[in-house]
């Protein structure tokens, strides 16, 4: 039988003389934390950044040790913290980065337990900054920096609920349309001046640190596995798809919203969630 070339046990080196910026690891369950592993396999070098607060609680010595990566302290929602960032990522790694991932969310009106329909509207905008915002603030500076090289990659984590009105996602919704919409916008600007594709990959939902946040997150979980043909994406294939778009074999594709979700974005009802739906009604064979 003939191998195939794009076998993926075969495929090393796909990020190989890249140099990158990699946010949001926290644990070894974040999304970001399976990017970093796998673009290290793949032959990048990357800086990783957090809050500091998630640098005292979380485990990011770990991984920046076994990734041989350095790691600069930075809230995102601060202009002069993300400056910083790129400058001595560009130091450390002699010259402009080839990708950046943006994998960032936090709602305090979700921690606190505040419903949209009464949010606080101080946290409001914290969501917004955080989850959104600063992905404007990331992208705008970077270019003042000329900090990303010609055919970079700019990858950002986001959610359906960008699209689609999901139960107890709250005002990440809002802002994750936000980041979307920032996707395409600089998309445009960033690719017409220096050839960078920026794209957002809508994730499945994720067992996380963030994603075990959502309200009824486990019947959430349950219900996406039953509706998608191929069940959720996990973060560890989130990870290949997210270094699939930082490599070289996905140098057009940019401006998009890709959805990274077993096929659960195109469905209606499947068997399976229906089959258990059913499960709530004395006589199912009732219903019409
Ligand atoms: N887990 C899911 O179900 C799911 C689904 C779709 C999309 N996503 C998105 O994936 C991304 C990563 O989340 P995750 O699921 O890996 O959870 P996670 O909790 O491991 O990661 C979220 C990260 O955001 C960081 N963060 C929060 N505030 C910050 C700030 N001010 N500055 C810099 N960093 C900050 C946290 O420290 C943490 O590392 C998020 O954008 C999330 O919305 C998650």
């Amino acid at each position: 039988m003939q191998k195939s070339l794009f076998n993926f046990k075969h495929m090393h080196d796909l990020l190989k003389g890249k140099k990158g910026i990699i946010f949001g690891a926290l644990n070894s369950s974040s999304i970001a934390w399976k990017v970093a592993e796998k673009a290290h396999e793949q032959g990048a070098v990357f800086t990783l950044t957090n809050t500091p607060v998630a640098m005292r609680f979380g485990e990011l010595d770990e991984l920046a040790k076994k990734c041989n990566s350095e790691i600069i302290p930075a809230d995102a929602t601060s202009v002069a913290d993300i400056k910083n960032l790129l400058e001595k990522s560009m130091e450390i790694l002699g010259g402009p980065v080839d990708f950046i991932l943006h994998s960032i969310g936090m709602s305090l009106n979700v921690r606190k337990g505040r419903t949209y329909d009464d949010l606080d509207y101080n946290y409001y905008m914290k969501t917004l900054d955080i989850s959104g915002l600063s992905f404007h603030k990331l992208l705008q500076l970077a270019r003042k920096l000329d900090a990303i090289n010609e055919w970079g990659s700019v990858v950002a984590l986001s959610y359906i609920a960008a699209q689609r009105t999901l139960y107890g996602y709250n005002d990440m919704a809002d802002a994750k349309s936000l980041l979307e919409s920032i996707a395409r916008s600089f998309g445009y600007i960033y690719g017409r001046d220096k050839n960078v594709r920026i794209n957002t990959i809508s994730q499945s939902p994720t067992k996380t640190t963030a994603g075990s946040g959502v309200k009824g997150f486990d019947g959430l979980i349950d219900f996406t596995e039953r509706m998608s043909p191929l069940g959720n994406a996990t973060a560890e294939e989130c990870a290949d798809f997210t270094i699939a778009l930082f490599s070289d074999l996905t140098k057009k594709v940019t401006m998009q919203n890709l959805f990274h979700d077993g096929g659960f974005s195109s469905m209606g009802m499947s068997f399976k969630a229906m089959n258990q739906y059913n499960k709530s009604f004395d006589n199912p064979e009732e219903l019409d």
